[in-house]
């Protein structure tokens, strides 16, 4: 969502906190702006829209000397994206950003006194701190004490920042279901909502747990509990080299992404594979063998992933699965098998939904299991195991390698599984290692297909929606394909069912309707090509993905033949994840940065 940066220290802090919200700016795009607190004066820079327009801003402005400075770049949840809503927000003397939201803001705002600039949830923690703080007697630590009763007052989730100018050099802070980690450097103490900016500069981090608040200044740092006792800081190291992503001469991030995917993939089995079965070095012995059911939990992509999953699963371990939408789940008082394992997919390890619905299962006693992309992230830490998905830092907001990385994760536990429960013969379980390995060649991009697809593309700018069928493991793939091309072309696309069609979404059918149909050779292609007869029969416009050639389809795009559907299917994905980028790209608008998305979820 938001992203967050905080810099105490004698460098110049201007270059430190844009420098830092460069890193950040896939989490939110909508505003940015920082404030500097020097010789007890806050200066403050605020501007709509995309981060260069406050690098604008800002001008040719350096800080001299001591510094305390917090940095934001906003995605917009309570208000539009104007000046007036972007962070930092505040009052007469502090200034405050936040990531999260502020669920009783309504009540606060009627509370305390004074004139709201913003209609955002987040002003009113300024307010609320400032006319605390002028209740509290006057000390050493009453500012610390005005900070934490301010906490005490909110209800959601928050990572803040504050600078007040009765407090010099200081940073308070705090951290309640979003992400904010600290790190002491050489040249100061530094602060972001994910370690990417720390990175090179930092060599450890403090992953602050949630409840964590306290202060920092030149002189060290002061973190508290939950219940306010001091807390040793738990620091973790930090990468040696920056893991800032260059586009390396491609478009945008998206399209390297989708190019790197043959590596991913090499990641993501390296050490993994013998010559006849999984090795999941992560997961102790005989663990898996007590469960009796999968319960699978993510949002938006990654839930699409625990759908493929779910079949590989089921298929391969004859374990029974579920999928969730954590979103759902979380309010729909789950009964879970009390013997089944919870898993928790997610790129970032940061969503919201996903992050609380491990919560409620794992206070529900179940065992956890987190496949995820990012170390150290609130889902990794809280789950009892993880096994890391090894994409690289994914900057694209559209996630294309990450998923290509779950799915594998997925396939990955689905034939161990199936090996050390006894269910999975040693010729299936060969062929489906034969596969894996197999996989970097499907996702390898072929010139001729995105080629192909460049041309192809200008021609589907238009119609009133794009329907992606396919059946058994080619409906989540359907899915997925629908949902890149909506959130980058901002065109209407569903995924169904090819089955479903029929039961009602056939009424849309004419020629202005695109169907993407997604035609395996190796998984119900006689069932799939009926499907695709009636929209045809109903004069949809059919682009087919396929290796045949198929009479009806008004345009093919063809992939290789191959034995296994998982490999069908991967460079079906490659197809799908090519052509929303070049339609996306010929319709003009920034694909990695597309309207009211942001990179993680941490609002609910
Ligand atoms: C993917 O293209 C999306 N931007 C989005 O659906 C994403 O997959 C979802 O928000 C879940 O994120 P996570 O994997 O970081 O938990």
């Amino acid at each position: 969502m938001c992203g967050i940066v905080g810099y105490i220290g004698e460098q110049e802090a201007c270059g430190i906190l844009l420098n830092g919200l460069r890193e950040l700016e896939y989490r939110g795009y909508d505003s940015a702006g920082i404030a500097l607190l020097e010789e007890g004066r806050i200066t403050r820079f605020r501007a709509v829209g995309k981060l260069d327009n406050l690098v604008h801003r800002v001008g040719e402005y350096q800080t001299s000397g001591p510094v305390a400075a917090i940095g934001h770049t906003r995605w917009a949840t309570h208000g539009k994206p104007t000046e007036a809503n972007a962070h930092p927000h505040g009052l007469t003397h502090s200034q405050v950003v936040h990531n999260g939201i502020i669920e009783n803001y309504q009540a606060i705002r009627e509370q305390v006194p004074g004139d709201f600039l913003s209609q955002t949830d987040t002003e009113v923690i300024v307010h609320l701190f400032e006319s605390l703080l002028a209740e509290q007697p006057d000390g050493e630590d009453a500012v610390l004490k005005a900070f934490r009763a301010t906490l005490n007052a909110l209800h959601g989730a928050y990572a803040i920042l504050l600078v007040t100018e009765t407090r010099p050099g200081e940073v308070f802070f705090a951290r309640q279901g979003s992400p904010l980690q600290l790190a002491q450097a050489a040249d100061g103490v530094h602060f972001a909502s994910s370690d990417a900016p720390m990175v090179g500069v930092c060599d450890q981090a403090v992953y602050l747990e949630d409840g964590h608040w306290g202060v920092a200044s030149a002189e060290g740092i002061r973190l508290f509990d939950e219940q306010d006792q001091p807390a040793e800081p738990i620091t973790a190291p930090l990468l040696a080299t920056s893991t800032a992503a260059q586009k390396e001469g491609f478009r945008y991030f998206m399209e390297k992404e989708i190019y790197e995917q043959d590596a991913v993939v090499s990641d993501i089995l390296t050490g993994r594979l013998t010559e006849t079965g999984v090795r999941l070095d992560e997961l102790p012995d005989g663990w898996l063998e007590q469960f009796t059911s999968i319960t699978l939990c993510a949002c938006g992509t990654s839930y699409h992933a625990a759908l493929t999953g779910a079949y590989l699963l089921e298929r391969l371990a004859k374990v029974p699965a579920r999928v969730e939408i954590a979103s759902e789940f979380r309010y729909r008082e789950p009964v879970l098998d009390p013997t089944g394992l919870f898993v928790v997919i997610s790129q970032s390890g940061e969503t919201a939904d996903t992050f609380e619905a491990l919560k409620l299962a794992a206070a529900q006693g179940l065992d956890t299991l987190a496949l995820c992309n990012v170390d150290n992230s609130s889902i990794v830490r809280a789950a009892s195991h993880t096994v890391l998905l090894r994409a690289g830092i994914e900057k694209g907001v559209a996630s294309t390698k990450a998923f290509t990385a779950q799915v594998m994760a997925l396939w990955l536990l689905a034939v161990h599984w199936g090996q050390v429960k006894g269910v999975l013969d040693a010729d299936t379980g060969g062929r489906e290692i034969e596969a894996m390995r197999r996989v970097r060649e499907a996702v390898a991009i072929q010139p001729r297909v995105h080629d192909r697809l460049h041309r192809l593309s200008k021609r589907y700018l238009h119609g009133h929606g794009f329907f992606f069928i396919g059946r058994d493991l080619f409906y989540p793939l359907a899915l997925e394909g629908a949902l890149k091309l909506k959130e980058i072309s901002y065109l209407h696309a569903e995924g169904y069912p090819a089955g479903e069609m029929k039961h009602g979404p056939i009424a849309l059918a004419d020629a202005e309707l695109f169907t993407i149909a997604l035609m395996p050779r190796s998984r119900l292609y006689d069932k799939i090509k009926s499907n695709v007869e009636e929209l045809s029969a109903r004069d949809s416009t059919i682009i087919a993905i396929t290796t045949e050639y198929f009479e009806l389809a008004d345009d093919i795009i063809q992939i290789r033949a191959y034995d296994h559907p998982m490999l069908e299917f991967f460079e079906m994905m490659v197809v799908c994840q090519l052509l929303a980028l070049e339609i996306a790209i010929r319709l003009g608008n920034d694909v990695d940065m597309p309207r009211n998305l942001a990179k993680s979820v941490t609002v609910e």
